[in-house]
């Protein structure tokens, strides 16, 4: 082998020894992973949420509800396991099209393919995001097996079968008992033809069943059930049912479920749970403290891998929590908490310690966050502020007030620092426009942050760098491509 050839054997070795790690490699003993939704008005840059947050952390899976290219380009040969989303209102074109399957697959799958060189781990395609939610009633329903279908056909074609699975999360309110006992449940009569037709599909292509769980709601709507049992503490009264007892209220949604599934002839389907998390503000009882303990004794109950009383011995396949950041666009219908589901905050600053795979180390920081300048707008006292009011809920109707309600960080501020809050929320929201901290001449900018507490009056953001930083990925990307290629190409040469 001439000299020369030697030398760029060398060279692109060298680059395959430095590049990120291989997209089969597993990181982390205990099957957790994140949910990564991006429903802000100022999203961290993708690269800083894979690196700083979920490499960091030693994430070994995250779970998208899309399938954002910035977000999957971070992902590239970062070895973490993704799972991919399909929205809600794409369900009708892929179940009355095999081609718009075959598309969608395409330009979303087959892309990050380690032999196209994309090299993101995908290992879910999820049909929909709790798409028989009661409140939709029929708007998705009929198009989700025949969607689930047309896509897994093309996945099949593609010869990614065995690689990559078909899911469906589903919400809690899929099933129901007249009672609080998890044996009597059941699916929904109203989905009692869908579910079959699901089940028989997943049972067919090998998927497990995907179910979301919102304990916070539970607690809300239950009030039976003390905190302690939702937070797996072990001296909780205990729910018996039958022969069995439950001590939290994790083994008994899983029961619940388990029990619906049995009724129909599904008892033994694998279980991975799509959703589970608390949120930290906005409500009474959304406190940092006590996520914490709901999280910490979660990740404890998981890696005793103790199981249920259904199923001793047997936890769930994986367990996603939601979620990684706190997302300010997301919708408050079900409560002002929605906005607070992160584990970590907006930008990217841990709330707490759990375990997510880095051990008993406390969480890693994002780091490389740029704000914009350090400025907040305030109410300006100076004025009449007798009509202030309206101004209020105009910023609140459009920005995130959800930290104001009763019980949340912010509640107990009263006037006028409750006002300055919402005005600083739309300021922040409208990138610190001068014009969105006028609210006719009743707004001042300032550069004193009026923070009191753990009431934090937040700047945001800088989303201009996301954009520079894509490109500056992009040619990342790029440069490694290449270096796989001519590593490909030198071994072949050689051998
Ligand atoms: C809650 O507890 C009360 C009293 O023990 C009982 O009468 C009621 O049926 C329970 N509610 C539910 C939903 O189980
Ligand atoms: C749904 O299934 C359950 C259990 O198999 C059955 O009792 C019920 O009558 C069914 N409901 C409908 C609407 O088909
Ligand atoms: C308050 O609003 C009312 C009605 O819009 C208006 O007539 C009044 O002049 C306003 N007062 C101040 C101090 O701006
Ligand atoms: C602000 O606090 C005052 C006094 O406690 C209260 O009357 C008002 O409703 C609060 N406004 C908001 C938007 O929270």
């Amino acid at each position: 082998m001439p000299a020369n050839h030697r030398m760029q054997l060398l060279l692109s070795l060298l680059l395959l020894a430095i590049s990120p790690p291989s997209w089969w490699q597993r990181r982390g003993a205990l099957a957790v992973g994140v949910n990564w939704g991006t429903s802000s008005s100022h999203t961290l840059p993708p690269s800083v949420v894979v690196t700083e947050l979920l490499k960091a952390n030693g994430v070994a899976r995250v779970k998208l509800f899309d399938a954002d290219p910035s977000a999957l380009a971070s992902l590239v040969g970062s070895g973490i396991g993704v799972s991919i989303g399909v929205p809600n209102e794409m369900l009708r074109a892929l179940s009355s099209s095999k081609s718009a399957a075959a598309s969608w697959v395409h330009d979303n799958v087959m892309r990050y393919l380690p032999t196209a060189g994309g090299a993101v781990r995908i290992e879910f395609v999820a049909i929909g995001d709790e798409p028989f939610l009661l409140s939709y009633g029929q708007e998705f329903q009929p198009f989700v097996v025949g969607a689930a279908t047309n896509v897994q056909r093309s996945l099949a074609a593609m010869d990614l079968a065995n690689k990559i699975k078909v899911i469906v999360p589903c919400s809690s309110d899929i099933y129901q008992s007249e009672s609080n006992l998890p044996s009597k449940n059941h699916f929904r009569p109203d989905l009692n033809k869908t579910m079959i037709e699901l089940l028989s599909f997943l049972h067919e292509y090998g998927s497990p069943f995907v179910i979301n769980m919102n304990p916070f709601a539970s607690l809300q709507q239950n009030k039976n059930l003390s905190l302690g049992h939702f937070l797996f503490q072990t001296n909780s009264h205990p729910l018996t049912d039958g022969a069995n007892k439950y001590k939290n209220y994790f083994d008994m949604s899983i029961d619940s479920l388990v029990s619906a599934l049995s009724k129909v002839g599904y008892g033994e389907m694998d279980i991975i749970v799509g959703k589970i998390g608390w949120p930290t503000d906005g409500a009474m009882n959304a406190t940092p403290a006590i996520a914490q303990r709901f999280m910490q004794g979660l990740m404890t109950h998981l890696q005793s891998k103790a199981g249920t009383p259904l199923r001793p011995k047997r936890p769930t396949r994986e367990t996603y929590a939601f979620s990684l950041l706190d997302e300010d666009r997301r919708s408050i219908k079900s409560g002002n908490y929605e906005r607070h589901w992160g584990i970590f905050t907006f930008d990217g600053q841990a709330k707490y310690t759990v375990d997510l795979g880095q051990g008993s180390k406390a969480l890693v920081n994002a780091h490389d966050v740029e704000y914009l300048a350090q400025k907040w707008c305030v109410v300006n006292n100076n004025k009449d502020t007798s009509n202030i009011s309206g101004s209020v809920s105009q910023a609140c109707s459009n920005a995130d007030c959800s930290a104001l309600s009763a019980g949340g960080s912010c509640s107990g501020i009263g006037w006028p620092g409750n006002a300055s809050y919402a005005f600083n929320s739309f300021f922040q929201l409208h990138d610190q426009s001068a014009d969105s901290c006028d609210f006719g001449g009743l707004g001042l900018i300032t550069t004193v942050d009026p923070s009191i507490d753990d009431c934090l009056y937040t700047v945001a953001v800088r989303t201009s760098h996301s954009i520079s930083t894509s490109i500056h990925r992009g040619v990342e990307w790029s440069l490694w491509i290449h270096g796989r290629t001519l590593v490909s190409f030198f071994l072949l040469v050689w051998l």
